[in-house]
């Protein structure tokens, strides 16, 4: 039976991406978007990994790669697979949304977007101002803010740990990274979500405009924050991006307003709240709140474990930029690549029987949560300082909590990243102490 192959403008695929092949494929059934896959895509990646590792998807118009050897052969190979059309795979824009857009800042020269050379010279700016010494100077304001968000819900016996903690505290914290005034946060959240979902969700031509306003908007706000910083330097990030010069080379204005609006102030909260939501709910689905209660050392190694087990971020994109070879199958120049990151991540020959959570692995095994190489996230370790302080602040507060039952998580997904609308725990509140 042959796969029917859909126009370009229901896919929201570049124009220069080549017809989809004519064959049934197991990754016709993949749907990111609803049904079973959002809930847990893990049963039918595991499928995919046995039965057909490269498969062609038709809805994206792209080739899901499911196993961790043939995603890290892709990672490495940045001379044949590009960046380059990642920031174009969820709408198709209509032309309003295309007019509005063009009032700002072309959306593609991103870091995440880029291929070397261009990309390295922009991340190597970037580095070096968001140094290891940076993200450690930060665990005092995320502990501050995680006692006081934890310690406004403790003694009321329920909470949602979305909606009351992992939602609003990484945007404050990457507001305070980048010394941007707390009170914005709500309208960088917004605008944040809008150049997500235009990026990486299918939004209905309706509802684009709105969007696209928010995204200038986000640029127009990026712009004034540059301004301000090169009249009057503080000590925050956007400081020194404005400032910084490397070989005689300065940060454009464009560049600017992509490194501060996209890839901090947007890229650095949405995947941490989704990370550290999940981090929890596993924790209570597995049993195991006692035991890092009781055990803090395991608290870094639990949440790598639980990015190995269920990864948040469960894709990337690449697109072949000849005709190349990918687990032994043939893909012309021009295609697209979506790489499952969740799916190799779980993948049997990373560690053995990989589809348990298990925090006493001898040996860590190397997830791609954060992806590998080139791209490999610029935001882990903050990430990381984030769940684990904030963790053990929720430890500390809360002495077995218990999920409420039949509670919908509002669980959805872009084609890239997983996230909760909600997590309700309750719990028997101690006793507060005289
Ligand atoms: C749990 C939280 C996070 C997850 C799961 C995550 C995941 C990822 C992944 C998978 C990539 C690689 C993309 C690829 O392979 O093409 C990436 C790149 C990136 N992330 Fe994160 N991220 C997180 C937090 C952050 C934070 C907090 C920031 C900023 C402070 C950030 C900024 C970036 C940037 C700028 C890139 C692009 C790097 C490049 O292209 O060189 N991320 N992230």
């Amino acid at each position: 039976m042959p796969v029917t192959v859909q126009k370009q403008e229901e896919t929201g695929v570049p124009a220069h991406a080549p017809a989809a092949p004519r064959c049934p494929h197991l990754g016709a059934q993949y749907n990111p978007f609803a049904g079973p896959h959002v809930d847990n895509p893990h049963p039918f990646f595991e499928k995919l990994r046995k039965e057909e590792p490269v498969s062609f998807n038709p809805m994206l118009n792209m080739w899901l790669v499911s196993r961790n050897d043939d995603i890290l052969q892709v990672l490495k190979d940045t001379a044949r697979f590009s960046n380059r059309d990642m920031l174009f795979s969820g709408t198709t824009l209509t032309e309003e949304a295309k007019a509005i857009l063009g009032e700002g800042f072309p959306l593609a020269h991103v870091l995440l977007g880029m291929d070397p050379p261009d990309h390295t010279r922009l991340r190597r700016l970037m580095n070096r101002g968001f140094t290891a010494q940076r993200i450690a100077g930060m665990a005092p304001f995320i502990e501050k803010l995680a006692r006081e968000m934890v310690g406004s819900f403790a003694q009321d016996g329920h909470a949602d740990l979305v909606e009351q903690l992992a939602y609003p505290l990484p945007a404050h914290v990457i507001l305070g990274v980048m010394g941007v005034p707390q009170e914005d946060v709500w309208k960088i959240k917004r605008w944040s979500a809008d150049w997500q979902q235009l990026t990486f969700e299918h939004v209905p031509p309706e509802k684009q405009p709105e969007l696209a306003r928010g995204v200038i908007e986000f640029q127009k706000y990026c712009v004034q924050l540059i301004e301000a910083r090169r009249e009057e330097p503080q000590e925050d990030l956007t400081s020194y991006l404005v400032e910084v010069e490397a070989n005689g080379e300065a940060l454009t204005v464009h560049e600017l307003v992509m490194a501060i609006g996209a890839s901090f102030l947007s890229a650095g909260h949405e995947s941490t709240t989704a990370m550290m939501a999940n981090t929890w709910k596993l924790a209570l689905e597995h049993g195991m709140w006692k035991r890092l209660r009781d055990n803090r050392e395991l608290v870094p190694k639990f949440i790598e474990e639980g990015c190995r087990y269920d990864s948040v971020q469960h894709a990337m994109i690449r697109t072949a930029l000849e005709d190349v070879e990918v687990g032994g199958i043939k893909l012309p120049a021009g295609s697209r690549l979506l790489m499952l990151y969740a799916a190799g991540s779980r993948d049997e020959s990373l560690c053995p029987h990989s589809n348990k959570l298990d925090v006493d692995r001898e040996k860590p095994p190397q997830h791609l949560t954060y992806g590998r190489g080139t791209h490999f996230c610029l935001g882990a370790p903050l990430a990381r300082l984030q769940a684990q302080i904030t963790t053990n602040i929720l430890l500390d507060a809360l002495e077995d909590p218990r999920m409420v039952q039949g509670q919908d998580h509002g669980t959805w997904q872009s084609i890239v990243l997983r996230q909760m609308r909600h997590l309700k725990v309750e719990w028997t509140p101690s006793t507060p102490k005289p």
